[in-house]
């Protein structure tokens, strides 16, 4: 940043010598071309330092998490400088993916028995090296959920463990069954609403770990699952933290969103066929009890999940399915200190859902909105490729909450 406000005094400073050059030799020759470069180049930095550089909006319910916030997580007072040549929406949707690196991660990986007779796939990532953590039994540990397709190879979830190897923290990647190359045992796969799953995933993470604090991390869907996870146990959970980035709040709303034309082209018909290449690959399990073929027709999210989510877990319409999705409506019943990251641009969570309200009146969450960042995207700087935005958030309060985070322990 200080390089880009350098960058433009000096430009700006250029340009008026330069002009003031152009009015003694008249307006002639190859330096019009110039001009016309350097003045483009001066509006558009004056356009990106008003306009999209901002200091993200921090909405919490209770003073003291609000102040706890401002003294151990300072990136959410500090201004986001999304990166000045892809800092639109659906740009930094997607290229997120492909300009981020992909640290590399080797997981150890374990798959635990669920009580219907399924598999869950665990990827954990001990850091057995940690030199401020050496004692396995003690060391924090960061469960990861990633999104409604991700697995632990998502570069947002390598770059969450590779902040948490720095910290010198274990993570465990939960990966939603069938999706990261593992069997499907049972016809069930998972869905935002449906916490047991998770729920089996912590209490193993607790019968392993017993002594080792715990709290965890979810991306978009796997944020949802658990900000509903929350919502239903209050403070009956072992979680000391729980740090939330691009969740949708109204599943209704995000279906609308994602429904639009532009955002069906890009990314509704995408997600869509990843769905269904899934459901594909487990077709021998799953074709007892779904009608594939029907399956494999779907057009949108919603008609996969009017076909397949909602008739999986037993609902009686989708309607009701996305009504229970939806972590707008458990938000206020959540007891342990949730941070929750989203960007206003955001097309997949849109803006005018955002469970500002909730939040108001629940001292234990908090609502961090950027006005750009789009959906995981967050990257910041003049070469995006190592941290974003939300990296920062994860590691600032991921330390805060292990280190510091009996300060927010209600007694
Ligand atoms: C880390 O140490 C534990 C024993 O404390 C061991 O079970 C595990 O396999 C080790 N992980 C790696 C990746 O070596």
């Amino acid at each position: 940043m200080i390089a880009l406000a350098f960058n433009f005094n000096v430009l700006t400073r250029d340009l008026s010598l330069y002009l003031e050059n152009q009015v003694k030799v008249g307006l002639f020759g190859s330096g019009v071309g110039l001009s016309l470069i350097l003045g483009f180049s001066a509006a558009y930095a004056c356009y990106y330092l008003i306009s999209v550089a901002k200091k993200p909006q921090l909405i919490a319910g209770g003073k003291k998490f609000f102040q706890f916030l401002k003294e151990q997580c300072p990136v959410v007072s500090e201004t986001y400088y999304p990166t000045f040549w892809c800092w639109e929406s659906r740009v930094q949707t997607l290229l997120r993916p492909f300009v981020t690196a992909k640290p590399v991660v080797c997981y150890r990986n374990e798959l635990i028995k669920a009580a219907d007779g399924g598999q869950i796939s665990l990827d954990w990532f001990d850091n057995n090296d940690s030199t401020t953590h050496p004692d396995p039994a003690i060391r924090p540990t960061v469960l990861l959920l990633p999104g409604l397709t991700g697995t632990s190879r998502e570069s947002y979830i390598l770059h969450m463990v590779q902040q948490s190897r720095e910290l010198g923290y274990r993570c465990v990647v939960f990966n939603n069954r069938g999706v990261s190359g593992e069997r499907l045992l049972t016809p069930r796969t998972y869905c935002a609403a449906n916490t047991e799953d998770l729920e089996a995933v912590i209490a193993y993470i607790q019968s392993t770990h017993a002594a080792a604090p715990l709290m965890a991390a979810g991306v978009s869907m796997g944020g949802m699952m658990l900000a509903n996870y929350l919502g239903q146990k209050g403070r009956d959970t072992c979680l000391r933290g729980v740090v939330v980035f691009s969740a949708g709040w109204d599943v209704f709303e995000c279906t609308a969103s994602l429904e639009k034309p532009l955002d069906r082209f890009l990314f509704n018909s995408y997600l869509t066929s990843c769905l269904q290449a899934s459901v594909d690959r487990h077709r021998p399990v799953l074709e007892k009890s779904f009608d594939i073929d029907h399956i494999m027709k779907a057009k949108t999210v919603r008609q996969f999940d009017e076909r397949f989510t909602s008739i999986m877990f037993g609902y009686p319409s989708n309607e009701d399915y996305y009504r229970d999705a939806s972590p707008i409506h458990k938000l206020k019943s959540v007891q342990v200190p949730m941070l929750c990251l989203n960007a206003a641009d955001d097309v997949f969570s849109p803006n005018h859902a955002f469970p500002v309200e909730v939040v108001k009146q629940n001292p234990h969450v908090a609502l961090l909105i950027t006005d750009h960042g789009g959906h995981i995207g967050f990257l910041e700087g003049v070469w995006p490729w190592r941290n974003t935005y939300m990296d920062r958030v994860f590691r600032q309060f991921t330390k805060a909450i292990m280190e510091q985070g009996s300060q927010l322990r209600v007694p």
